[in-house]
């Protein structure tokens, strides 16, 4: 027996360097899903770099846009509302998705729903899945602007319990990528010279704080001493010339001892959560979700107690098929469609 209403969301999110549109059935089923990465633009300076992502999701905002009606098979009749990523992110890119939606949103006459990003990385574990996570749950969402622990009890109900002071994990794996001299984006290059790396080699600081409280700024700093003191290099030598001095080996070793010491950090917080807040299921989000080290970590420890969620890898990382699954169940609890006209976006947002 259907429960809610049939829905199809036509969503879209361009809060980075990923224009992406998607057309969801009822939160959970995906009709489309196209995703136009500029990694290999933002690759040759070493990050995102805003204008650049900006002018690059006015170009294929469109196409993308159309493309995910042509492959789900369905016209404007079969829309029922547009959600998009209002917050956070870039203002620029956050603004082309926006506009684009609300002038759809007039133009076609669909209710339109402005939807938090991180709540759609959360929700990136109901898409396609058979068994979606049961309340209540613990989700650790790591991302490139994001690391925070949240406790759910129920749908569209986000409870921060934990949060980083300053730079967020996705951030960290990036820059210490930079040290390293592996390519942008960070994680997935570090993570395959973890592979062939010794975890142990160079010994990691772990921060010790408060609670629930993640700090990340300290690591990075940490690695750069080391390298520092391995090459026998004063600490005044910049990062970027450090890299070319670093043996294959020593990279690897680098990288393997860095991803050891965040995962440690990540299932010590996690592990802290869980003994604070009742759970049935552990969920993980974000880009640095895609990570397998991390996933074999979780399911190492918490697989006999707790039911876990990760999100398909291509759902990890920015997309829109998350936005419409998101929107879909703020819809069911209850969420307002917003005002086309006067939509405004946020760059920073911590809170849902
Ligand atoms: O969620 P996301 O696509 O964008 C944000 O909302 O920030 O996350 C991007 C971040 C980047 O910092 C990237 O280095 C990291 O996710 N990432 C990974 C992996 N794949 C992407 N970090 C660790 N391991 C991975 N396999
Ligand atoms: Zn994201």
């Amino acid at each position: 027996m259907l429960k809610y209403p049939l829905m199809n969301i036509l969503s879209i999110e361009s809060s980075c360097d990923e224009t992406a549109a998607a057309v969801i059935k009822n939160g959970q089923e995906i009709l489309s899903n196209v995703v136009v990465s500029q990694i290999d633009i933002h690759s040759a300076y070493g990050g995102v770099v805003p204008e650049i992502a900006a002018r690059s999701h006015i170009e294929v905002i469109l196409p993308v846009v159309h493309q995910a009606l042509q492959d789900a098979k369905v016209n404007w009749d079969n829309i029922n509302a547009i959600a998009v990523t209002h917050t956070p992110g870039l203002l620029g890119s956050l603004l082309v998705g926006t506009l684009t939606a609300r002038t759809l949103a007039i133009i076609q006459q669909k209710p339109l729903y402005a939807i938090h990003h991180l709540k759609s990385h959360i929700y990136a574990n109901w898409l396609n899945s058979p068994i979606t996570p049961t309340f209540p749950l613990i989700a650790l969402v790591v991302s490139g602007g994001h690391t925070q622990l949240v406790a759910m009890d129920h749908h569209n109900d986000f409870n921060i319990i934990g949060s980083t002071r300053d730079d967020a994990v996705g951030e960290v794996f990036d820059k210490v990528a930079k040290i390293l001299g592996l390519p942008y984006p960070g994680g997935p290059a570090i993570a395959k010279a973890a592979l062939q790396g010794d975890p142990h080699r160079y010994p990691l600081p772990i921060p010790k704080l408060p609670n629930l409280e993640f700090s990340f700024s300290g690591l990075k700093t940490a690695v750069l001493r080391s390298v520092q003191d391995t090459l026998q290099v004063s600490i005044e030598t910049p990062s970027s010339q450090l890299a070319s001095q670093l043996s294959t080996q020593q990279v690897q070793d680098y990288a393997a001892s860095f991803q050891y010491t965040v995962i440690k950090i990540l299932i010590q917080k996690l592990r802290a959560a869980i003994n604070q807040y009742p759970a049935k299921s552990i969920i993980l989000a974000g880009g640095v979700s895609a990570n397998q080290a991390l996933r074999d970590a979780v399911q190492q420890n918490f697989a006999t107690d707790f039911a876990l969620h990760f999100p398909a890898p291509q759902f990890s990382t920015d997309n829109a098929a998350m936005v419409g699954a998101a929107a879909y169940f703020s819809i069911i609890s209850g969420q307002a469609p917003s005002d086309p006209y006067t939509l405004d976006i946020a760059p920073r947002s911590p809170l849902f």
